[in-house]
């Protein structure tokens, strides 16, 4: 099937390796700004808002994260780019592993921050589509309200995460719970990555647990684990210092320094 990518919204910091971070679900590019100063020396920054997000566009058709992954590789193209470190937040994180078995030529290195390579459970599949019934039903608020405690202890950070999601259409937010639904297990195409890649973990994440960074690893030919102590699901933003230091390390093994 021909994917019919879009052009998404991109904001773009420093030059050298171009580095593009993937921001999760329902957020946007802003999570990532935490970081922009830490980095922006050491790698050109790359920061798009996936389809439907922030200021891309709203068309949600066919949304898989197939698809989202093809809008990634049509930003390279467009950005005059072969091969790029990508690094994946949560449901950004899907993104990149299926960009990564999609178009393994163009990856220099790979981030997987809070994120899993596992499909849903059967359980996790029934609770999405829950979820996306009662946004339905009830609109942004039911996620924008009920979501940032899940995702972070600070309440400075809760209150920048429901403003975001509280900009994101019912439309979108359905499209995007079904295409994680449905999205396959990366489990079985890690052996075959061929460039460096970390997985960052928050220590206190409560929706995707540590073991899942440690069992991703296992999989890879060259990898590990950064962990990071007093961080929950949005680590960018809970301890901008050492997610920075820990994408400093990939672009390091990226680039064979
Ligand atoms: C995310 O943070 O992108 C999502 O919560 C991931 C998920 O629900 O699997």
């Amino acid at each position: 099937m021909e994917l019919k990518t879009v052009d998404l919204a991109v904001e773009e910091h420093g030059e050298g390796t171009p580095l593009v971070l993937i921001h999760g679900f329902p957020l946007n590019r802003h999570i990532w700004h935490p970081i922009v100063p830490l980095l922006k020396n050491k790698a050109r920054l790359i920061i798009p808002d996936l389809r439907g997000f922030g200021e891309s566009p709203q068309e949600v058709d066919d949304y898989s994260m197939r698809l989202l992954a093809a809008d990634i590789s049509g930003l390279l193209d467009r950005l005059k780019i072969e091969k790029a470190i990508l690094a994946g937040h949560s449901m950004g994180g899907y993104v990149a592993l299926e960009f990564a078995h999609a178009y393994p030529h163009r990856l220099k290195g790979l981030a997987l921050v809070a994120s899993q390579a596992d499909e849903d459970s059967p359980e996790r599949r029934q609770a999405r589509l829950i979820t996306a019934r009662e946004v339905r039903s009830r609109g942004i608020r039911y996620i924008a309200d009920g979501m940032p405690p899940k995702l972070t202890t600070n309440v400075e950070i809760q209150k920048q995460l429901n403003q975001m999601i509280s900009t994101c259409s019912v439309p979108v937010v359905v499209a995007a719970l079904k295409a994680m639904a449905d999205r396959s297990d990366a489990n079985i195409w890690l052996p075959e990555i061929q460039v460096p890649v970390l997985a960052i973990a928050g220590l206190n994440d409560q929706l995707i647990p540590v073991e899942k960074s440690h069992s991703m690893i296992k999989l890879v030919n060259k990898g590990w684990v950064f962990e990071i102590p007093e961080a929950g699901h949005v680590p960018m933003m809970e301890n901008p210092q050492k997610t920075a230091e820990a994408l400093y390390q990939l672009i390091c093994a990226a680039n064979g320094c």
